[in-house]
C-alpha cells in the first residue's frame, strides 16, 4: 500500500507530483507529502493529513519551488494518522518517501540510539535514520549498508540533501516503476502515473539502486556495477485512466466490462477453440496436472471459487482454492503435480506473491492471472495470462474479477479438452457461449436505473443476507464484499441449505435479503429456501435467469429478470447485476464510491 512518486527534471516538479499522487491516491489516502530539492541541495517538505487535494492546497499556501522531487500518499501501518507520522520523513541530510514494512525498525532504532531522536511513529523514519547514519557523502555505500540492516519490504524515493537534483531509488519486493520523460525521469509505484508521461518504463529490479537525473536513469547492482533495464511498454491508453464523464471510476469501469471481456476472451480463441498460443502456454501445463491450487485474496479469491466450480464440474479436476494470506502458514501441500494459479489485479499483492514463492518451493508449476503487466506476481510465475482489463482505479474490483472469470472460462474449455472431458464440438461451443457474456452483461448495464431503483430499499438496511447454491453461492460472495466495502452495510453471503443452520436466526422483517437463482438443476430447491426467509418476514430482493418461472404469488421486494445465458455462464450477467446494486447503495448513501474508509487498491504487507 502507500503511493510514491519522483520527479527530476526541467520543468517544477510540484506540479508533476501532486498531479501523480492523484493517480496513486487509490494506494491509500490517510495523509499526503511532498519533498522538493532546491537548486542549493536543501529540501522542503510539505505534508498534511488527507486527502492529495488537501496537500494541493496546502502547496499553494507556501509556494514550493525547485525541479526535483519526492511524493507519497499514505494508507497508515506504523503509527497513527497524523501529519507527523506523514512522509517524506526528513532525518539528517536524507528525506525519504517509503512504500512497504520495516519489521526490525525497533531493534533499529534502539540499535542506533534514534529512540530520542525521532519525529514520528513509523518505521519508515528510522529508515530514514539509518541511512543517515551510513551517509558520510557516498549514497552508494549508505544504501547498500542500509539494505542490508533492513528486514520487511520496501520501495524508497531518497533524496541526499547535498546531492541535488537527483533522486536514488532501491526496493525489495514492493514495486517502483521507473520512466525516462521529455528532459527528465520520474519514479512511481505503478505505471499509471507515468502514463501521461511516458509509455517506456522499466521495473527496478530488486536490490539494485536507480538513480534519477535530468539527464536520464543510472541503473547499479548491489556491488556498484551498472546494469541493464528491461523496458516496457505501457499497454494502455491514458485516457482510460481518466473517469470518462462517468462521477465515479467504479461506475465506469462496471460499464466498461463487456468491452474489456471481449479484449480478454478473443485473442484466446483460435478456430472457434479456447487457446492460449498467444500466452506461450503449453497444453502440457494442463494435462500433466493431478491437481490445481488457487491462490489469491478479496476479489480474486471470489473468482477462484467460480473457476473451482467450474473445472470441478466440467473438468473433474480436484481443484482447492485458498487465501493467499493462509497458504503459507497452514503448510499447504503442494507438489510437482500441482498447477497453483495465482489471481490478481495488481500482482503486487504480497500475500498472493508470496504464495507463488511458497508453491515454487515445493516444486510447483505456477500460473499467474495477473491485470497489470510485468507485476511482482506475473514476474515471480513460471506463466501467465493477462487479463485486458486496462487500468482499474476504483478500490472496488470489478471489471478485473469479471475478465479474471473470463480467463477461468478459458483454461476450463481449454483444460477440459486437453484433459478429454470435451470434444472438439463441446469445446466449441463452450467458446461461443462465453463470445455471448459481453452482450448478456450489456443487456444488464443497459438498464442500470433498474437497479439504482432496487437498491433504494437496502439504503437503511443494518444488515443484508444474500443466498444462493453453487455458482450463485460462489458470486454472492463476491456481490456482499461489494455492498460491505462501499456501503459500510454488514453483510453476509449463505450457501441456502446452511442457513438453517444457525443463521437463520437473525433474519427478521429488518433484514433485506438479496437471493440470486440462475442454475436450473438448483432453482426448485433454491425457491424452497427463499420461501423460508419470506416466512420470517425478510423482504427479498430477487435476480433471477428470465427463463425461470416466477412465483408470483410470493411477496417479492423486487424481481430482476437477468438474460438468459447456458447455466455456467449465467455469473456474468448476474456479476454484473451485483456489482450496480453496491455501487448505487453507496452512491445513495453520499459516500466516497471510490475510496471507502480503511482500504487501499493494492495492499502490499502482510
Ligand atoms: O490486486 P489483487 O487482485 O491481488 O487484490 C486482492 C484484493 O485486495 C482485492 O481483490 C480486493 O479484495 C478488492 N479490491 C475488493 O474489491
Amino acid at each position: 500500500m502507500c503511493g510514491i512518486i519522483g520527479y527530476t527534471g526541467g520543468k517544477e516538479a510540484e506540479g508533476i507530483i501532486v498531479d501523480g499522487l492523484e493517480i496513486l491516491e487509490y494506494r491509500g489516502y490517510d495523509s499526503a507529502g511532498i519533498a522538493v530539492s532546491q537548486k542549493d541541495g536543501s529540501v522542503q517538505i510539505r505534508k498534511c493529513v488527507g486527502r492529495v487535494r488537501d496537500l494541493r492546497s496546502l502547496c499553494r499556501k507556501g509556494e514550493i519551488q525547485g525541479t526535483c522531487g519526492i511524493g507519497h500518499t499514505r494508507w497508515a501501518t506504523h503509527g497513527g494518522v497524523c501529519d507527523a507520522n506523514a512522509h517524506p520523513h526528513r532525518f539528517g541530510k536524507v528525506t525519504v518517501v517509503h512504500n512497504g514494512i520495516i519489521e526490525n525498525y525497533r531493534g533499529l532504532a534502539k540499535k542506533y540510539n534514534l529512540q530520542d531522536r525521532l519525529r514520528s511513529q513509523t518505521d519508515s523514519e528510522v529508515a530514514a535514520a539509518v541511512l543517515a547514519h551510513f551517509y558520510n557523502g557516498d549514497p552508494f555505500a549508505a544504501i547498500r549498508k542500509t539494505v542490508l540492516k533492513l528486514k520487511g519490504t520496501f520501495a524508497f524515493g531518497i533524496l541526499f540533501e547535498d546531492i541535488s537534483e537527483a533522486i536514488f531509488a532501491v526496493r525489495n519486493v514492493s514495486p517502483i516503476v521507473i520512466g525516462q520523460v521529455q528532459e527528465g525521469s520520474m519514479l512511481a509505484s505503478d505505471v499509471t502515473a507515468l502514463g501521461q508521461y511516458t509509455k517506456e518504463y522499466f521495473v527496478l529490479p530488486e536490490f539494485h539502486v536507480a538513480v534519477l537525473k535530468k539527464e536520464g536513469v543510472e541503473l547499479y547492482d548491489m556491488s556498484g556495477e551498472p546494469a541493464e533495464p528491461e523496458w516496457m511498454t505501457v499497454s494502455w491508453d491514458v485516457d482510460k485512466s481518466s473517469k470518462g464523464g462517468y462521477p465515479f471510476y467504479m461506475e465506469k469501469e462496471i460499464m466498461e466490462q463487456p468491452q474489456v471481456i471481449a479484449e480478454t476472451v478473443q485473442p484466446r480463441i483460435c478456430g472457434g477453440m479456447p487457446d492460449f498460443g498467444v500466452d506461450g502456454i503449453p497444453d502440457n501445463l494442463f494435462e500433466d496436472c493431478k491437481r490445481i491450487c488457487v491462490v489469491a485474496c478479496g476479489t480474486a479469491m471470489h473468482a477462484g471459487l467460480v473457476g473451482k466450480a467450474l473445472m470441478q464440474s466440467l473438468v473433474r479436476i480436484h481443484m482447492d482454492v485458498e487465501l493467499a494470506s493462509e497458504f503459507m502458514y497452514t503448510d499447504a501441500i503442494v507438489d510437482e503435480e500441482t498447477l497453483v494459479i495465482a489471481i490478481s489485479q495488481s500482482g503486487e499483492t504480497i500475500d498472493t506473491l508470496e504464495a507463488v514463492k511458497y508453491a515454487k518451493k515445493n516444486s510447483a508449476k505456477t500460473l499467474a492471472i495477473v491485470n497489470v503487466r510485468g507485476a511482482s506476481v506475473a514476474r515471480a510465475s513460471d506463466y501467465v495470462i493477462y487479463t485486458n482489463a486496462g487500468p482499474e482505479i476504483a478500490v472496488a474490483s470489478t471489471k478485473a474479477y469479471t475478465t479474471q472469470l473470463a480467463v477461468l472460462y478459458l483454461l476450463t474449455g481449454r483444460m477440459a479438452y486437453v484433459r478429454g472431458s470435451f470434444g472438439e464440438t463441446e469445446a466449441k461451443s463452450f467458446a461461443s457461449q462465453l463470445l455471448l457474456a459481453p452482450e448478456a452483461m450489456q443487456q444488464v448495464l443497459d438498464r442500470k436505473e433498474e437497479i439504482h431503483y432496487i437498491a433504494r430499499s437496502i439504503l437503511n438496511a443494518k444488515d443484508v443476507f444474500m443466498m444462493g447454491r453453487g455458482l450463485d453461492y460462489s458470486i454472492l460472495l463476491e456481490g456482499s464484499l461489494k455492498l460491505k466495502e462501499i456501503s459500510y452495510i454488514h453483510s453476509e453471503a449463505y450457501a441456502s441449505g446452511e442457513l438453517k443452520h444457525g443463521t437463520i436466526a437473525l433474519i427478521t422483517e429488518d433484514t433485506p435479503v438479496v437471493a440470486v437463482v440462475t442454475q436450473s438443476k438448483l432453482q426448485s430447491k433454491e425457491f424452497s429456501n427463499i420461501k423460508e426467509v419470506q416466512s420470517r418476514g425478510a423482504g427479498v430482493i430477487l435476480f433471477m435467469k428470465e427463463t425461470f418461472e416466477l412465483d408470483k404469488e410470493a411477496a417479492w421486494e423486487s424481481v430482476f429478470q437477468l438474460p438468459a445465458m447456458e447455466d455456467s455462464f449465467m455469473v456474468m450477467p448476474a456479476s454484473a447485476a451485483l456489482q450496480l446494486l453496491a455501487y448505487y447503495v453507496s452512491l445513495d448513501k453520499g459516500l466516497d464510491v471510490d475510496k471507502p474508509r480503511n482500504l487501499a487498491k493494492v495492499v502490499t504487507v502482510e
